[in-house]
């Protein structure tokens, strides 16, 4: 807390006009990383273009419900830019920048760009849901039950749908379901079904629609729960529940920590 020349508290954006006022003979330290205007006798006005500490609102952020069809298309164009793990999240938080500016603006959507390929390319989480997922938990302190709705609808959904308006590249493009939310399970199960290579751009138009498909359902869930209607649809399969019965934390095993299809990678060896 920072205190004026009386010993009183004042809040950080009111420390900017005292420290700029005529507080002569006070020595005050650098404090929370403001550099300090050195003590004046006359009233210093603060130009109106240097930069203004603003309070950070605390967590979560208020979200004003977004157009799923705009995010969709923010996050098409925005894979062409940045990836699709920025593209996942530029498409909700771009939004967000354009519908309600502070506190949105302050956060570089560029953070995510590490999301790429899985993370970095090691086809971990798809980037889609990376990006998505992130700026999900931004906005509601109920993340996790909207997040695991989308990662589930996911796994269980033919993708690309989205149809882009001005699309990068024409194609017709055919539909896969991963039954996994790795990139590395749902790029490769595409690009079979589809008979390309991985680094075809065929594959990046696929990629790229995906994010649209993956922004457009998470602004759905982050609208539904806004309007307190968001119902929790997705069940995993029943053989992944019986494998959980014995090797997730409830069992007796208790060896196991993934909601991932165990049968994608195990055959069942009982
Ligand atoms: C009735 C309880 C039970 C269920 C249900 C069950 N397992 Fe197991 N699983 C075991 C036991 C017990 C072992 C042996 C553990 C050990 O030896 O440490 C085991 C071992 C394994 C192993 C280790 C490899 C091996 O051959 O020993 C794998 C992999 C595995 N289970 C996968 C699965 C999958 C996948 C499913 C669902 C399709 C499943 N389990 C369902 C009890 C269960
Ligand atoms: C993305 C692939 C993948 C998925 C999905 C997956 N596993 Fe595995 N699992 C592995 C790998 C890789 C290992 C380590 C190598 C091994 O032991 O087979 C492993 C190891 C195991 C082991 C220890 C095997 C041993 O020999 O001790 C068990 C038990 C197991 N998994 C059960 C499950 C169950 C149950 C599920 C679903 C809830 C599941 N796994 C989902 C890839 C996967």
């Amino acid at each position: 807390m920072v205190k004026n020349t009386m010993g009183e508290d004042v809040s950080r954006r009111d420390f900017m006009k005292v420290a700029g006022a005529a507080v002569g003979g006070l020595a005050i330290g650098a404090v929370g990383g403001y550099s300090l205007i050195p003590p004046k006798e006359t009233i210093v006005e603060v130009p109106k273009d240097v930069p203004v500490a603003m309070d950070v609102p605390s967590w979560p952020w208020t979200y004003p419900k977004l157009d799923p069809e705009a995010a969709a298309q923010r996050a098409y164009d925005s894979y062409w830019v940045g990836g699709c793990s920025y593209a996942g999240f530029e498409g909700i938080v771009g939004e967000l920048k354009a519908e309600v500016g502070f506190p949105f603006t302050q956060i570089p959507s560029q953070m995510m760009k590490y999301g790429g390929g899985g993370g970095l390319g090691w086809g971990m989480i798809c980037g889609a849901l990376n990006g998505a997922l992130a700026a999900m938990n931004i906005i509601s302190d109920s993340y996790a039950g909207i997040g695991n709705e989308l990662i589930g609808w996911y796994t269980e959904h033919a993708f690309p749908v989205y149809e882009p308006s001005e699309p990068n590249n024409e194609f017709d493009l055919v539909t896969s379901v991963s039954g996994s939310p790795l990139c590395h399970v749902s790029v490769t199960t595409w690009s079979n079904t589809a008979g390309v290579k991985e680094s075809d751009t065929e594959r990046k138009e696929r990629c790229a629609r995906l994010v649209a498909d993956v922004v457009k359902k998470a602004v759905e869930l982050m609208n539904a729960q806004a309007d307190g209607t968001f119902t929790a649809m997705f069940a995993p399969a029943t053989a992944v529940t019986g494998c959980q019965s014995c090797h997730g934390k409830d069992g007796m095993l208790d060896n196991v920590a993934t909601k991932d299809n165990c049968l994608t990678c195990h055959e069942d060896p009982h």
